[in-house]
């Protein structure tokens, strides 16, 4: 059995406007200490894809399709069973610091409460597990700063102290949305090496969030391409980064920055990402891409299996061998 395994996963906001589609048609499995990427630009689903698993989205939103942990759905989970696996054995690091942590109440407190409720530790027994794990996040002077309130800490601090408290309990899976965004480069890479340090350490599987395929080529196995709600390309992150053959994926990887090219090079893939309540009727990234035809433009693309590859799978009516020579990246 996988850890976590998600079938046919959608979720729809009713807003005033019509239904939106955020996300649809979402299939992935994970295994223990595996990371799972999943990429796309702003607004493509990815949040709302994690926070459907987590029990967390808008009380506008409703999800559907089936999340398997440990072959209990998560999207039926009665409320009481939900909140023991959340936070507990499963964790997620939230793409803005401050909503998950009091900004009323000490590091202590916060963290202590989490050991409190989920492993009916005692405050001393409690305090000192945090402490334990503050310094395995590399917090300087854990046992003091632990006092501190959540903004005598900077952003990158406080980024870490998310993450520790993510993972008191040993999460089996750990969700980070965008956990380095905020950040500037040098804090980011520290953070990232954290990550693959933690996971080692602690056989976590990560379903991490990201709009840079340059972070998930350091830290994924498989990779989950979205745009406008729906799965552009996916498979194991050496097939994404070698055949990619997804006009968007293409588009991103010619947009991250390379050690080999100068910065000239570097293209950002033209236009904006899609109304969600007003998505074209065809593929969604027909209108930015360069190879769309008339039938891109009336006909939604299924995801397929490649014909040399079963695990990769893209979303494109145009022939991946015309793809890649039109828009290889070189
Ligand atoms: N409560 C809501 N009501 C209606 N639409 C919503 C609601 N919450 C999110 N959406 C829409 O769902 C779509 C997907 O949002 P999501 O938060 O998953 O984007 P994202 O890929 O995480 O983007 P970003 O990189 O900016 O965080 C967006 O178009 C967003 O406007
Ligand atoms: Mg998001």
């Amino acid at each position: 059995m996988k850890l976590l395994e998600v079938t046919d996963l959608a979720v729809q906001f009713a807003t005033q406007d019509g239904t939106v589609y955020a996300v649809n048609g979402l299939n992935f499995a994970l295994d223990k200490g595996q990371t799972l990427g999943i990429v796309g630009e702003s607004g493509s689903g990815k949040s709302q894809t994690v926070l459907a698993l987590m029990g967390l989205l808008a009380r506008n939103g409703q999800a559907s399709g089936q999340a398997l942990y440990q072959g209990k759905n998560l999207l039926t989970l009665p409320a009481s069973e939900l909140n023991q696996i959340r936070g507990n054995r499963m964790a997620m690091i939230f793409q803005d610091p401050m909503t998950s942590l009091n900004p009323y109440l000490t590091v202590e407190r916060q963290m202590t409460e989490v050991l409190q409720f989920h492993k009916g530790q005692d405050r001393t027994t409690a305090k000192a597990a945090s402490v334990r794990m503050l310094d395995a996040v590399r917090i300087p002077e854990a046992a003091k700063r632990i006092n501190m309130y959540p903004h005598e800490f900077s952003g990158g601090m406080r980024q870490r102290v998310m993450i520790a408290m993510a993972l008191l309990c040993e999460p089996e899976v750990l969700i980070a949305d965008e956990p380095t965004t905020a950040l500037d480069v040098t804090v980011q890479a520290q953070m990232l090496t954290l990550l693959r340090d933690l996971q080692r350490d602690f056989g976590t599987a990560i379903v991490l969030i990201t709009h840079d395929l340059g972070v998930v080529a350091g830290l994924c196995d498989q990779v989950v391409v979205m745009y406008g709600g729906r799965v552009m390309e996916q498979g194991s992150a050496q097939q994404l980064f070698k055949t990619a053959s997804h006009p968007y994926t293409l588009g991103l990887l010619k947009a991250v920055p390379r050690m080999d090219r100068d910065d000239e090079s570097l293209l950002a893939i033209p236009g904006a990402p899609p109304n969600m309540a007003h998505l074209p009727k065809g593929c969604p990234f027909s209108p930015r891409c360069s190879l769309a035809d008339t039938q891109c433009q009336t006909q939604l693309a299924t995801l397929q299996p490649m014909p040399e590859a079963t695990h990769h799978l893209r979303a494109c009516h145009r022939d991946s061998a015309i793809v890649s020579r039109e828009l290889a990246h070189g």
